[in-house]
């Protein structure tokens, strides 16, 4: 059974909202999910994956703190050891588009973790058709 790690921010629960539609279309995909706030997680649950999806909101055009924190905790111990991991990221934004996104690609990409598919962002809150992807994101994850 695949192991995916979804780690996430977020102040006013739209990219939770994402996190947790993403969650729902790994689990329908018969992997197993771990759901963390990026503030909770740590480099177990980073070694302890097959894949990972990372959200963040875009705050001042980039991650948010809590997921910048989390990758400067983790870095040292796991930057050697998470290349045969996938990856992908996706985040609500105001009205600043996906610069936030790519920050934490750039960091995955600098792991040398491999893009399971395309990356999500949505403004402001998801609608159904945004959450619609969101889960499929989370079937392919499952399946990378
Ligand atoms: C501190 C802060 C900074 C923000 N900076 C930006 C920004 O630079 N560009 C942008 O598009 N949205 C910005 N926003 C808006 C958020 O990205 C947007 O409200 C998003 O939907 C919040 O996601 P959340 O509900 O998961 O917290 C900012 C919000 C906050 C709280």
């Amino acid at each position: 059974m695949k192991k995916v790690l979804i780690v996430y921010h977020s102040q006013t629960g739209n990219t939770e909202t994402m996190a947790k539609a993403i969650a729902e279309g790994a689990k329908a995909a018969k992997a197993s999910v771990t759901l963390k706030k990026a503030a909770d997680a740590g480099i177990d649950d980073l070694l302890g994956c097959d894949a990972v999806v990372i959200g963040t909101p875009n705050y001042f055009s980039y991650m948010a703190g809590m997921v910048k924190d989390f990758f400067d905790r983790v870095w040292f111990t796991v930057r050697d050891k998470v290349g045969n991991k996938s990856y992908s990221v996706f985040g609500s934004y105001g009205g600043g588009g996906l610069p936030a996104i790519e920050s934490v690609e750039k960091i995955c990409e600098g792991l040398g973790m491999k893009k399971a598919c395309e990356c999500l962002g949505v403004q402001r809150q998801p609608t159904a058709e945004n959450l619609k992807a969101c889960k499929e994101m989370g079937k392919i994850i499952a399946a990378a």
